[in-house]
């Protein structure tokens, strides 16, 4: 068996992060989102993983290389357009060959990993077995509607009126039979070759599709709520580790990581919150369900429920900052210059919410 994940896309709704970004090399809990995917298909048991990548595949090669460090085989697969999930699963037929496969979205984080899954897949005789959780707002997503044996009669791609609240999440589990559903359907009214059309049509032709229903978290982050949301929940399952320096009169509860070379100063640190490499808190409040990454400054400041990424400084804040993601080399300051006001030099569709 063979894993496909997805990691083209512009990520337009991350924008100005995702202009110098690829969306699946953010960090959620300090790790990039990227990363977990590979490891959740490798703690499944499958060690040969390609990877679609589109405009951002160089960065995403050189940081994530051939796969070594997990223990993988990494092929890239370019895919000249995003022309959707579908499309993506033809420009990567060589690759698969008639190989079984399961197919992740790389900016997916779902809890408790794909084991079961890839298991049940594994010992029936399905030729298609699709993840489905339930959500308050199914209009959003992929939908799919069971019959009374449990098998997936119906599939329909963001529908205004949803025939059920089950969501396809972004894994799947195909045979050899996906590449002739890619070939035969059309492109959508957004111009893409849905794979929610490709499985619509394999259940048509009577192969057998079947649900695994996702009981636990799972959160597509395509937007900068849910970056937050996703480090909060990936954030209470680490298991806190101190390998920095805090000092003796800095408060650090028992669910904050504080990694190698980071140091702690003065500072209260409440968790679960991680505290990147080599970067510096002094005199600061860092609040729950924080990530500082790696070489970062934070001085007098608070920060709550925040992302900041690489090489940003953070002082002398008057005000908490909070449901805030930072990007890199970001200076982020009071300014003793008068006139007292806003000084600001903000990349293109950056957001920011004033006092
Ligand atoms: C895609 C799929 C959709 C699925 C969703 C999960 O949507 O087309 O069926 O529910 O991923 O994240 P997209 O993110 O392309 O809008």
């Amino acid at each position: 068996m063979k894993g496909l994940i997805l990691s083209g896309g512009k990520g337009t709704r991350l924008y100005p992060l995702t202009y110098t970004r690829a969306k699946q090399l953010i960090p959620v809990a300090n790790k990039p989102i990227l990363f977990r995917v590979i490891e959740a298909i490798r703690d499944a048991g499958i060690t040969d993983i390609g990877i679609v990548v589109g405009d951002t595949a160089e960065e995403i090669k050189a940081t994530v290389g051939r796969g070594n460090r997990w223990g993988v085989r990494i092929t890239y697969i370019h895919q000249p357009q995003p022309l959707g999930l579908a499309h993506a699963v033809k420009v990567s037929r060589d690759y698969l060959g008639d190989e079984p496969f399961v197919m992740f979205l790389g900016d997916n984080v779902i809890q408790g990993g794909i084991t079961e899954l890839v298991r049940q897949f594994q010992e029936s005789d399905w030729n298609a077995q699709i993840v489905l959780t339930r959500v308050d707002h199914p209009e959003q997503y992929g939908v799919a509607v069971l019959n009374g044996e449990g098998r997936v009669v119906r599939l329909i791609e963001k529908p205004k009126e949803p025939p059920s609240d089950l969501a396809l999440v972004g894994i799947y589990m195909f045979d050899h039979h996906i590449h002739q559903a890619v070939d035969e359907i059309q492109p959508s009214w957004r111009g893409e070759l849905e794979i929610t059309d490709a499985i619509q049509w394999l259940v048509e032709h009577d192969y057998k599709v079947f649900p695994y229903i996702h009981r636990g978290w799972w959160i597509d982050t395509g937007k900068p709520g849910d970056m937050l949301e996703a480090n909060s929940m990936v954030l209470q399952e680490l298991t806190p580790v101190i390998e920095g320096f805090v000092d003796r009169d800095s408060e650090v509860d028992c669910r904050v990581t504080v990694e190698k070379g980071a140091e702690i100063i003065n500072s209260v640190v409440r968790g679960p919150t991680i505290i990147g490499e080599r970067s510096r808190i002094v005199n600061s409040y860092i609040g729950p369900f924080t990530s500082i990454y790696h070489d970062v400054v934070v001085e007098n400041s608070e920060i709550e429920r925040s992302i900041v990424l690489e090489n940003s400084v953070i002082r002398d804040l008057p005000a908490r900052l909070q449901d805030s993601l930072i990007g890199r080399n970001v200076v982020l300051t009071r300014s003793p210059m008068k006139p007292k006001a806003f000084k600001m030099n903000l990349g293109d569709y950056s957001q920011v919410g004033v006092l």
